[in-house]
């Protein structure tokens, strides 16, 4: 029964348009001479010295990546549950890949474009897969060698909403033991350690919330673990990203986006549940958000204080932070596949790695702003299935690379990750 199943789920796999042109991209360069391709043999042999591999849409997925560098919750030798005093991930190395030129991922939905999302979502993986990146130098563009990365950790919410399963099928696909660790399943486990009573929130991107995957998830996690079904309430904000990260796009203040997200989201609750529980448990379903949990808190606290709210939202809240349990995910992902580095072996790499996308103007046909980023009907129309297609350049990331905004939000608020990218 089980292996139908399996079978059942290849050739769905194979049916689909946009995993199945990926595939034979793939499989059709075996030494990975090609953008998005993969010398096999070499990737194929999970070598625990590797690096582990972690992408976002942009920067965002940073958040996640410093939490994984700061997480202390087993012992390192022992693998007992409970801090040792010292990092879990002491021993490892890591790459780390935004891509930025083709971000916000949140809004590839609304522009009815989901078939490139999940391409771009492939790519991403691709690339750290892969041994090369682009040159920074125009004047000898050609690529570079980087190592490939024994495990992958989608450290954003919508591009785990759209491009975990994907992902799965085509690592199982190119017969790769990779491990693969997405944020929105562990967020998903991560509740069930929160109180039980009031409803959940999830607050996250337009895509996240309109792809149901925390609903699924929420709910999927909690029938195996035999709790009842959680009364959930989305709410996706087109633009709480993008203001955190200071992008001149958004002329709204952090405080009035804020408020003006929390207030829809209690809005949205009262309307489909007005008379379900409290909204208590809040999943702060995109990366940005834990960098403005204080505020969405005072939020929630001035909203709670108008009678018209007080019913639905509880005195005290509850935050779920999903890079916290997609940090312990990994680690036992590591561990059960025997894929920890072992102390004293050489690293595939000393330092970690940054990349980031960058458009690539030489491109034929490519339309940018004033500014040099992708035009935005540009961007947002491009259709999947020409994997030669380079309009963006995956590139190393430098503080210098970054936008002032970003790399000062980077500088005070993941001390951890501006250390290893500005060692
Ligand atoms: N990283 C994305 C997420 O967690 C937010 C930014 C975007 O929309 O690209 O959903």
């Amino acid at each position: 029964m089980r292996t139908l199943v399996f079978l059942a789920a290849a050739l769905l796999a194979q049916a689909d348009p946009v995993l199945e042109k990926v595939v034979s991209h793939v499989k059709s360069h075996p030494t990975g001479d090609v953008p998005f391709s993969l010398d096999i043999t070499f990737t194929s042999k999970d070598t625990p010295d590797l690096p582990i591999g972690v992408f976002d849409s942009g920067i965002g997925g940073l958040t996640v990546l410093e939490e994984i560098l700061k997480i202390d919750t087993f012992h390192n030798d022992s693998l007992a549950p409970g801090p040792d005093g010292r990092p879990d991930f002491e021993n490892e190395r890591f790459i780390y890949f935004g891509d930025q030129a083709n971000m916000p991922y949140g809004n590839y939905s609304a522009e009815n474009n989901l078939p490139y999302l999940r391409e771009l979502i492939l790519k991403d993986a691709l690339f750290l897969l892969g041994n090369r990146h682009d040159s920074t130098d125009p004047a000898s563009p050609t690529p570079q060698p980087k190592p490939s990365v024994k495990a992958l950790v989608i450290a954003c919410n919508t591009a785990t909403a759209y491009g975990l399963e994907d992902l799965r099928a085509l690592i199982k696909e190119l017969n790769l033991s990779i491990p693969v660790v997405g944020v929105v399943e562990a967020g998903a486990r991560g509740l069930l350690s929160a109180p039980e009573d009031g409803s959940v929130a999830v607050f996250a991107t337009v895509g996240t919330c309109s792809s149901g995957a925390y609903p699924k998830a929420i709910q999927s996690t909690r029938g195996l673990a035999g709790r009842p079904a959680a009364t959930i309430t989305q709410f996706g904000s087109p633009a709480l990203a993008g203001v955190i990260e200071g992008d001149p796009a958004f002329a709204t203040s952090l405080a009035d986006q804020i408020a003006a997200d929390v207030k829809s989201l209690v809005d949205t609750h009262r309307t489909t549940h007005p008379n379900g529980p409290p909204l208590q448990k809040i999943i702060l379903g995109c990366t940005h958000f834990p960098l403005a949990k204080k505020d969405i808190d005072s939020a929630f606290a001035t909203l709670h204080s108008d009678p018209a709210y007080t019913p639905h939202i509880a005195p005290t809240l509850t935050y779920v932070n999903p890079a916290e349990w997609t940090a312990k995910e990994l680690f036992r992902a590591l561990a059960s596949t025997r894929l920890r580095h072992k102390p004293g072996t050489p690293f595939v790499t000393e330092k970690d790695l940054f990349f980031l996308s960058v458009p690539n103007p030489q491109f034929p046909g490519i339309q940018l702003t004033e500014t040099g980023a992708l035009d935005h009907a540009y961007k947002y129309r491009r259709q999947p299935g020409h994997l030669d297609r380079q309009d963006t350049l995956n590139i190393p990331m430098t503080p210098e690379k970054l936008p002032p905004t970003s790399r000062h939000l980077i500088q005070s608020r993941l001390p951890t990750t501006w250390s290893r990218l500005n060692p």
